[in-house]
């Protein structure tokens, strides 16, 4: 029986979200240059996507390129912007078929300037799907995040729209990226590697971590629904007993 018959339907995460990691040690191993981990990446976003809407998850959030990502080689960097563009350009049809919304988080602004037109344009090519949300973390850090949230809060405060008494954790949230988002249940990462590298950090307060030696150009939906049935046999206390939380 395959994972994905085993999930059970009424416990589906509404929101995933995956640190798409290893696609330069994938590229190694066959002897070429880390782009090439990064093209093959591609297929599986595509594969994850298409797993996430079959179940009906309702958003998928992808770290694909973070603040840190910017001290890469120049080379590496400019590939990636030119691989996201042509992402999109190939796969704006199949998701608006499959009723796909996206959505970025991060410092949008910082991407060349043909990398934000390219997405704005599939942005609003998808912005009446009621599916899946795809949500692409592009120039994206949580402490940048956070950072910015805090000097937003704070110029609020000061022009007194906001009443400091007042703030509290909903109205945090409201001035994340991730606005108007569940926090995600369930946390992927890919590769072996145990650690979160900045991503979503307020969000994932009591999120479940999930952490695969699989490099990311290898994963597919079956992954997926691997990580998912795993997380549906966890119990999830919120810092209660297990008696609370079961009766
Ligand atoms: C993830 O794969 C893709 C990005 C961070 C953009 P890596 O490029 O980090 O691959 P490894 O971790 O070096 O194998
Ligand atoms: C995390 O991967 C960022 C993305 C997947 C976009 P990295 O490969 O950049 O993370 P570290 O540096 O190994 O923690
Ligand atoms: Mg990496």
């Amino acid at each position: 029986m395959s994972f994905k018959e085993k999930l059970i339907l009424d416990k589906i995460p509404r929101h995933i979200a995956i640190i798409m990691d290893g696609n330069g040690r994938w590229a190694a191993q066959f002897g070429n240059e880390r782009t090439f981990g990064h093209e093959h990446g591609v297929e599986s976003v595509r594969s994850v996507v298409e797993g996430a809407g079959e179940i009906g998850v309702k958003y998928l959030t992808l770290y694909a390129f973070s603040t840190e990502n910017w001290g890469r080689p120049v080379e590496e960097v400019n590939a990636l912007m030119s691989l996201l563009v042509q992402a999109i350009s190939n796969e704006t049809d199949e998701l608006m078929k499959s009723n796909v919304r996206m959505q970025v988080i991060g410092d949008v602004k910082s991407l060349p300037e043909h990398v934000q037109e390219k997405l704005n344009w599939s942005i609003n090519k998808l912005q009446n799907n009621t599916g899946l949300t795809l949500v692409l973390a592009l120039s994206y850090s949580s402490k940048w995040e956070i950072t910015e949230a805090i000097r937003q809060i704070a110029a609020d405060c000061k022009s007194g729209i906001v009443d400091p008494a007042n703030i509290n954790s909903e109205l945090i949230d409201s001035y994340m990226n991730t606005s108007g988002m569940p926090d995600p249940e369930l946390l992927i990462r890919t590769s072996g590697e145990c650690r979160v590298s900045n991503f979503l950090l307020w969000q994932i307060a009591y999120t479940e971590l999930y952490f695969t030696p699989k490099l990311w150009p290898d994963f597919r939906k079956e992954d997926l629904f691997e990580a998912i049935f795993d997380y549906q046999h966890r119990e999830r206390r919120f810092g209660k007993t297990s008696q609370q939380v079961v009766s």
